[in-house]
């Protein structure tokens, strides 16, 4: 038995408007005038059957809407009903900025109380909640003003964040203020492939700063509020493995993990308590280039390697802070690998935790299957699936393996 530390978070993550259905911010507006055109591009591939026997059809344009989603807004009480028949003692979800500002100055009372209603559900089922206060998408009013270009954007991002940690803040210890701030930044700004959809390293640039000046600007604003609160990002660090160790590949290596998992993190360390790790990716690097083997992968094609989490983890004990994971997980529809994936990154874990360093919690990403940005429906992360003609939550068989380590504390 690998026994994991007492207390150790088991958890499980979602994010707004991936499974809360009706939100209208600039992505619900983007999904609508990028829909038919996602359809298309799809139809020119090839999906095994057991991606398009599903409904919807990533073909189809329906998948492309996030549309009512999983109804997350209305059934989160049995969603809690499900976290707790996993046994999991943690749940990370996110507050929808465009439902609590809808404009500019304005807050919507009734939102406030639906987020207050799902804390103090929580609270009754003993499930601590780690709030995140941006998971990407913006309110209508603060696109038009340029989103995390303008320069005044980490200021009424603060005033945000104050608001929620005025108003909600005696529910809350752990905070995420900001999601993967630099995937956003770079698939938004860089890549083009998210809305805004510029390819503009200047403003992507300038984004990251904003960005990182909301984050600490947030920061101050909650720890006013509560000097005991627990503040961190959700940064995504990846494994990055120099190809036969040698020298060259090493320095590539040591290069664009200093870039892709460090700067970020150094840049914010003063302000944040603990780290919150998204962890999916292996890259294995050769004279510049990527040669991972990938012997097993994921529905979307990412390569499934549990052993990386050990190598990130070692990385990050130079921060010296608690870690939580705040997600990992996988593409899964048919549950193939799902519970092998669960168990051994487990191990992998428990392996950093014997030589010392600070993890204090696992969430796996995601408790249900949700709206997968550009992607769209058709890529199954839950723990939990949903049937989306009817909306049934069907747990797969993976979550009984989960729940069990969960309910053990430890990994058989
Ligand atoms: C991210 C986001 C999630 C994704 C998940 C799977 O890490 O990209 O936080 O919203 O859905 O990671 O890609």
């Amino acid at each position: 038995m690998k026994q994991f530390p007492p207390q150790f978070l088991w958890g499980a993550s979602t994010s707004a408007h991936q499974v809360e259905g009706n939100n209208h911010n600039d992505w619900s507006e983007w999904e609508l005038r990028t829909a038919t055109q996602k359809a298309y591009r799809a139809s020119l591939h090839t999906f095994p059957e057991y991606i398009t026997k599903r409904y919807p059809d990533p073909r189809s344009k329906e998948n492309y809407i996030s549309g009512i989603a999983a109804d997350h807004y209305h059934r989160f009480k049995e969603d809690i009903d499900l976290l707790q028949s996993l046994n999991l003692n943690a749940y990370r979800f996110s507050i929808e900025w465009s439902r609590i500002e809808p404009q500019e100055g304005e807050w919507n009372e009734e939102a406030l109380l639906h987020y207050e209603e799902v804390l103090r559900e929580l609270a009754a089922q003993k499930i601590e909640p780690f709030v995140t206060l941006w998971h990407w998408p913006l309110p209508i009013w603060l696109r038009d003003k340029g989103g995390w270009e303008c320069s005044k954007t980490p200021e009424y991002f603060s005033r945000y964040a104050a608001y929620i940690a005025t108003r909600l803040g005696s529910h809350i210890r752990f905070w995420i203020t900001l999601n993967e701030p630099e995937v956003y930044a770079s698939k938004s700004y860089l890549l083009g492939v998210w809305p805004p959809q510029k390819r503009n390293y200047f403003a992507y640039a300038h984004v990251m700063k904003n960005l990182v000046r909301g984050h600490r600007a947030a920061y101050h604003c909650i720890k006013a509020v509560d000097p005991h609160a627990q503040i961190g990002i959700a940064k995504q660090n990846a494994y990055f493995e120099a190809h036969k160790k040698t020298l060259v590949n090493r320095l590539l290596c040591a290069l664009v993990r200093w870039y892709g998992n460090e700067k970020l993190l150094n840049s914010i360390d003063t302000t944040q308590d603990f780290i919150g790790l998204n962890h999916y990716f292996h890259y294995c690097i050769h004279q510049g280039a990527i040669c991972n083997n990938k012997a097993k992968k994921s529905d979307l094609g990412w390569e499934l390697y549990p052993e990386g989490i050990y190598h990130v983890l070692k990385d990050l004990e130079l921060y010296r802070k608690p870690i939580y994971i705040t997600e990992n997980g996988l593409a899964d529809a048919e549950d193939m690998y799902r519970a092998w994936f669960i168990k051994e990154t487990l191990y992998h874990i428990h392996r950093a935790i014997q030589e010392k360093v600070d993890v204090r919690g696992y969430f796996h990403w995601s408790l249900l299957d949700n709206f997968e940005w550009a992607e769209g429906f058709w890529p199954r992360f839950g723990l939990v699936e949903i049937d989306y003609h009817t909306l049934t939550r069907i747990p797969r068989p993976s979550c009984i393996i989960y729940a069990t380590i969960a309910h053990n504390n430890a990994l058989d």
